[in-house]
């Protein structure tokens, strides 16, 4: 019987809970400096030669503040649902969603600072990297709930 004391959820919900919103916050000022490019119509990023650019960095926003929200909702899945961080995969979870949102979405911001034509730069190297991490995580996370009772065998 695991008691509150050597439960490790409460640690890991804090940790993401603070890296969520402090990564959807940064994601979302990303958001913001984009819409001040647009205002102030400025080329290098809306020129057609730069769509490159464009396309990169609104990749990076929109999966930076989506896996933001994504840690939002592991740490309030881990206080709804402490008996998941029983799971000795916690630690691997956790570190693979953290690897996520600094290579997903910093991987398509970095291809899209030096690209070449249609091409982003090597910087994309970083985003199947991160693709795997998250893959592995959700995996973790989806399968970590095998631990909850079922309607049928919890009377
Ligand atoms: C949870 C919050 C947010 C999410 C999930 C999100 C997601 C997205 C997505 C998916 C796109 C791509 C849309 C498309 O190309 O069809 C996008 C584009 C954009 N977002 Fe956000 N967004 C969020 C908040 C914000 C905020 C707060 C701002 C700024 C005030 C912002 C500014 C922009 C801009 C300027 C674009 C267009 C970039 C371009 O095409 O040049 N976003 N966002």
């Amino acid at each position: 019987m695991i008691t509150k004391h050597d439960n490790p959820s409460g640690p890991y919900a804090g940790r993401h809970l603070r890296f969520g919103w402090w990564s959807l916050w940064g994601f979302l000022s990303l958001g913001l400096a984009l819409e001040l490019l647009h205002g102030f119509k400025v080329g290098f990023y809306l020129d057609v030669s730069n769509e490159t650019r464009r396309f990169m960095w609104t990749l990076a926003h929109a999966h930076g503040a989506l896996l933001g929200l994504v840690h939002i909702l592991f740490a309030v899945s881990l206080r709804v649902f402490p008996d998941i961080a029983t799971s000795s995969s916690l630690r691997t979870t956790s570190t693979g969603l953290v690897a996520a949102s600094l290579l997903l979405p910093g991987g398509f911001f970095a291809g899209g600072v030096q690209f070449y034509g249609g091409d982003p730069g090597l910087g994309i190297l970083l985003v199947p990297i991160g693709a795997v991490c998250l893959a592995v995580s959700v995996c973790q996370i989806a399968r970590s709930l095998r631990l909850l009772p079922r309607p049928d065998k919890g009377r």
